[in-house]
């Protein structure tokens, strides 16, 4: 397999409770307030205070317009939309970044704005991308960090079969506190012993 070309195919996944799909004109739309929404903001470190995370314009500049637009034609990288099979919609996305080819490696995140929370579309999508990356490519290990003021996240994390690695120590500052980072990854023996770690 070309371990760079890794993630050229552009896939559609679907379970019963989240669809993955690549950025259509209206999800990219869509991407606009939930960019904006200041949890996400807040729990994705993209921010430093509440002020900052309160300010956000609710549509997409030009630039980042362009980068949503282009996503379709990176294979070294996956970028979904994740959408609401009830109403077609976007509510967030789903990312394989970072590739690192010679190690088979592999960074993971994900946000979902305010209408798509808690309704398990985060869990569903995870598994649909975590299936996907370890059924149809080459990868060995995904990784990612969550911050310590984010439960809901390393709770969904760890049901889908992540595992604790360890701490970046007050990696990050929000309104003045020094905050955690955790490190987690998933190997792909650990996907194939558990196959449904759910
Ligand atoms: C994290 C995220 C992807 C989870 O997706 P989701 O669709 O909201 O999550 P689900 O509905 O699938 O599951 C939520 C689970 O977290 C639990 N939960 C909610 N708040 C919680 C909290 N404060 N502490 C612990 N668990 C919590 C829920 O009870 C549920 O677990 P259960 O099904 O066992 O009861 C989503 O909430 C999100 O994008 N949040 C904002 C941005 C973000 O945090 N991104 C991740 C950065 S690392």
């Amino acid at each position: 397999m070309n371990q760079l070309g890794m993630f050229a195919d552009k896939p559609t996944l679907e379970n019963g409770r989240a669809r993955l799909r690549p950025f259509t004109p209206a999800d990219i739309e869509a991407m606009g307030p939930i960019l904006a929404d200041p949890e996400v903001l807040r729990l994705t470190g993209s921010v430093h205070t509440s002020e900052e995370a309160n300010a956000s314009p609710p549509r997409l500049d030009p630039a980042t317009r362009q980068w949503y637009e282009t996503r379709a034609d990176q294979s070294d990288r996956l970028d979904l939309a994740i959408v609401d099979p009830a109403t077609d919609s976007c509510v967030g996305e789903a990312v394989l970044n970072d590739l690192d080819a010679a190690n088979g490696s592999c960074n993971f995140r994900i946000l979902i704005g305010d209408a798509g929370r808690d309704r398990g579309i985060g869990s569903a999508a995870i598994r649909l991308l975590r299936d996907h990356a370890f059924g149809t490519t080459g990868l060995n290990r995904i990784e990612l960090e969550v911050y310590a003021f984010n439960p809901r996240a390393r709770h969904v994390y760890e049901r889908c079969g992540f595992i604790f690695e360890g701490l970046r120590r007050s990696a990050h500052k929000f309104d003045g506190e020094y905050i955690d980072a955790i490190m987690m990854s998933m190997l792909r023996s650990d996907w194939e012993s558990a196959k449904s770690p759910d």
